[in-house]
């Protein structure tokens, strides 16, 4: 089968297309034949792990250290990146009873990757699940990791309706996820991103948009029970003034000052600073499905690219100009 394979850390051009063997399904999993898959910051960082220092890594070096015993510290374990697909079911293990051939499916690999090809096996009970049918399959390919990691974030927080939520990085795959969520379970949106995708984070559903470029959110007098911060382009101290009372920082991206942030404020009352681990969960692909058959969770396509395109694809989201997602399509020549 076609795949993208990187057997080096570095910019696009280390995504080559590549003829490798395709896989057969073990006894409990399924093989999908893929139809689209995308391009996102797992996939971004991933394919440049080897030139991050854990200076600039954006987690503490624990962290730094765990991500390359996983991916590699000078060349990648695992070379076919993309962690989001969709497509069709092939063929089945003698033990799965979930699905059939012929099924149509979306999934999220994470960190296994091995999106960025023709076939993927996945097991029965992981992140797999029947696609919504009122997506297509590009649009369901770009959903499951922003979805899956804002459930995750919302759910540590306990969200309610009524809150003031205010949401750094909401133009991103997960800020996008989260402005949407968060609107489906009542709160009130502001969502912070750069000029060019104010009106796409409008069109999420915000019902308020700052643009870092121009304001200071935290400047503005406005308070709010939860403020997210998807990529720690903030603190807890300039922002414990933008907190409510008993309001919550949540980070997705930290540093040790920022663990050191929490520690202090978990105990007693007040204004709390959380370093969030968000934890995949694959029942929260069922979830998924029906937030967005309900519509309450919509995928904003920018771009589309054919798989021999990935590199092109890439270049493109680190340009920093995409509103929305980047799905790569994957072409079969007996597609039926
Ligand atoms: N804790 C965990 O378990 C976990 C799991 C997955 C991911 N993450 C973290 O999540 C982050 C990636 O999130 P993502 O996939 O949503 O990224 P993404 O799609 O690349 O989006 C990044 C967002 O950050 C915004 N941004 C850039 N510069 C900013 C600034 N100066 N101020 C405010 N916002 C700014 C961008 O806005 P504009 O484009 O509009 O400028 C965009 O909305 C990574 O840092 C990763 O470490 C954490």
């Amino acid at each position: 089968m076609k795949a993208i394979v990187n057997t080096e850390y570095g910019p696009p051009d280390v995504l080559q297309l590549t003829e490798v063997e395709k896989p057969a399904p073990k006894d409990d999993e399924v093989l999908i034949r893929i139809y689209a898959t995308s391009v996102n910051f797992g996939d971004i960082a991933t394919r440049n792990f080897g030139n991050i220092s854990h200076r600039d890594f954006f987690m503490p070096l624990p962290f730094y250290l765990i991500g390359g015993l996983s991916f590699g510290f000078s060349k990648p374990k695992n070379p076919i990146l993309g962690n989001e697909l969709s497509g069709e079911i092939e063929s089945v293990g003698k033990d799965v009873r979930s699905f059939k051939s012929g099924d149509q499916v979306f999934g999220y690999s994470g960190q296994g990757m091995g999106s960025y090809a023709e076939y993927r096996c996945m097991p029965e009970d992981g992140f797999v699940g029947l696609k919504p049918v009122n997506m297509t399959y590009e649009e369901a390919a770009v959903v499951p990791y922003g979805a899956l990691m804002a459930l995750d974030l919302l759910r540590k927080v306990d969200i309610q309706s009524g809150q003031k939520v205010l949401i750094n990085g909401a133009s991103g795959g997960i800020g996008s996820a989260v402005v949407q969520l968060a609107k489906h379970y009542g709160a009130e949106v502001t969502g912070v991103c750069g000029t060019p995708r104010l009106g796409f984070v409008e069109s999420l559903g915000a019902d308020k948009v700052i643009d870092y470029t121009k304001e200071d959110f935290t400047q503005n007098g406005e308070t709010y029970d939860l403020i997210v911060d998807v990529l720690g382009k903030s603190s807890f101290s300039q922002c414990k003034i933008s907190l409510k009372e008993a309001g919550i920082y949540i980070m997705t991206s930290f540093k040790m000052r920022d663990f050191v942030d929490m520690l202090r404020t978990s105990f007693g009352g007040g204004k709390k600073a959380v370093c969030a681990i968000l934890v995949a969960k694959p029942e929260d692909l069922v979830l998924t499905k029906e937030l967005i058959e309900s519509g309450k969770l919509k995928a904003v396509i920018d771009r589309s690219y054919t798989i021999e395109q990935t590199a092109e694809a890439h270049r493109y989201v680190e340009s920093g100009q995409k509103k929305g997602n980047v799905v790569i399509t994957v072409e079969h020549n007996n597609k039926t």
